[in-house]
């Protein structure tokens, strides 16, 4: 995909509907007795991957135009699969699929793509195993396919045991996992972690039925703790428009000059919302208007327009509530007057690709002064872009954020691997076009 300078951006956008929040809506669905209907999903690669693995368990799911319905057979209806689970490129199907399946009364196999399949996963395999469960690496080095065995017969009720698990990342992946393994233990489950990681499993799961509560720490630690559950039932989510992809046309807006873009209905849950708060700290004008609550989660309207950008610090408590958009602000950084500093974000080596290394070397290839460091990257801004080839590595992240920064910079960049996009957002290129002057 070449991407071009532009003159100006104007116009209204829908982004797609959030991606966590999509993929958990159809697991918890089909957990549930009766029907869930959801509206605004986002029909991305990645949701895909978790519909076709719950279809695989015997769970009708319609997926219509203008709403899916997940026809839940409650928590103990999933049937044995005919075949290997495939997980595709979608971590968050892997990891919270696998708390669900540790405690079914059949065995499974997961497998995905080359990039998912050297994803860590013994930061799931732990804890699951110190909660009874069989489950274990193929390839013994860690990563999917994973083998998840279950001693029981069918019929049986399965019971893993209730732990408190101290997890060493903030990751509402590996949270998430121990939370529905928790749906099938014996006793209270929690999680403590060092801070708060993204929570719609909390907010969705109590909304199902199910008891989660949250304690916030001092020192800004956070445990989570899940009660048995008989049953969860059926529910209409409709999902808000995902900060992540918004997050494209933030920048965008705030990059190009003569901009100003009306981005609707986003998710600004505090646990996702950590790029507003970076955007206000480099001087963007972004209006918050329309806000509401929508299935249990905050929304505005955000209205952006051109901005001066300064650097700054990101670093700490705020990181998980920004882990995905690092590679947009980071071009943003670039473009932006002065040093700007990421720090403590070591996560993101073991993203869809090592989004350090992915993003410096893009950034480098336009002409940005860039320092990779151990857990993170320190950006030297206020140089001219120019265009540049991008190699996305099929990490759609990093596709959408040099498209971004192509429209800034000076002359063509070309993308390479464009259609990774399809993972969260098939229709960006598209509605990139309509935007344009
Ligand atoms: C996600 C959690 C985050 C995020 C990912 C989606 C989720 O991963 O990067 O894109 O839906 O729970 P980690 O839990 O690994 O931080």
């Amino acid at each position: 995909m070449e991407i071009k300078a532009t003159k100006g951006l104007r116009g209204e956008i829908c982004v797609p509907g959030d991606k966590s929040i999509s993929h958990r809506s159809i697991m918890f669905g089909a957990l549930a007795k009766g029907t869930t209907e959801i509206t605004h999903f986002l029909q991305g690669a990645d949701c895909l991957s978790t519909i076709g693995c719950f279809r695989e368990m015997g769970i009708e799911i319609e997926n219509r135009p203008e709403k899916i319905l997940v026809h839940g057979k409650g928590l103990h209806g999933l049937s044995s699969p005919s075949t290997i689970l495939d997980v595709g490129n979608s971590g968050t199907t892997t990891r919270l699929i696998s708390g669900i399946l540790s405690g079914q009364p059949f065995p499974t196999i997961l497998s995905g793509d080359a990039s998912l399949n050297s994803r860590p996963m013994k930061r799931i395999m732990e804890p699951l195993q110190l909660m009874g469960a069989d489950i274990e690496s193929k390839s013994g080095n860690g990563c999917a396919p994973l083998i998840i065995n279950s001693h029981l017969k069918n019929g049986d009720k399965p019971s893993l045991t209730g732990i408190h698990y101290h997890s060493k990342v903030a990751s509402a992946q590996v949270k998430s996992a121990i939370l529905l393994a928790g749906l099938y233990a014996d006793g209270i489950t929690k999680v403590t972690e060092p801070v708060l990681s993204r929570n719609h499993t909390e907010l969705m799961l109590n909304g199902f039925g199910a008891q989660i509560t949250t304690k916030i720490h001092d020192d800004s630690s956070a445990t989570i703790a899940i009660a048995p559950c008989e049953e969860l039932f059926g529910q209409n989510i409709h999902v808000p428009g995902d900060i992540s992809s918004a997050a494209y046309f933030i920048a965008a807006g705030l990059l190009v000059p003569d901009s100003e873009l009306l981005i609707k209905n986003v998710g600004i849950n505090p646990t996702r919302a950590g790029i507003l708060e970076v955007c206000k700290a480099m001087g963007a004008d972004i209006t918050y208007l329309n806000e509401k609550t929508d299935s249990g989660e905050p929304t505005a309207d955000l209205l952006v327009k051109t901005s001066t950008l300064h650097g700054t610090t990101i670093e700490g408590a705020i990181i998980p509530t920004l882990i995905d958009e690092i590679p947009m602000i980071a071009v943003m950084a670039a473009f932006a007057e002065g040093t700007t500093v990421i720090k403590d974000a070591a996560e993101l080596k073991v993203k869809e690709t090592d989004r350090i290394q992915t993003t410096c070397e893009g950034l480098r290839a336009m002409g940005t002064d860039i320092i990779p460091t151990e857990d993170g990257m320190i950006i030297h801004g206020g140089k001219a872009l120019h265009g540049g080839i991008i190699n996305s590595y099929l990490d759609h992240r990093i596709a959408m954020a040099f498209a971004i920064a192509g429209l800034a910079a000076d002359g063509i960049t070309t993308i390479e691997n464009s259609q990774c996009v399809d993972v969260s957002y098939p229709d960006f290129f598209e509605t990139l076009k309509r935007i344009q002057l």
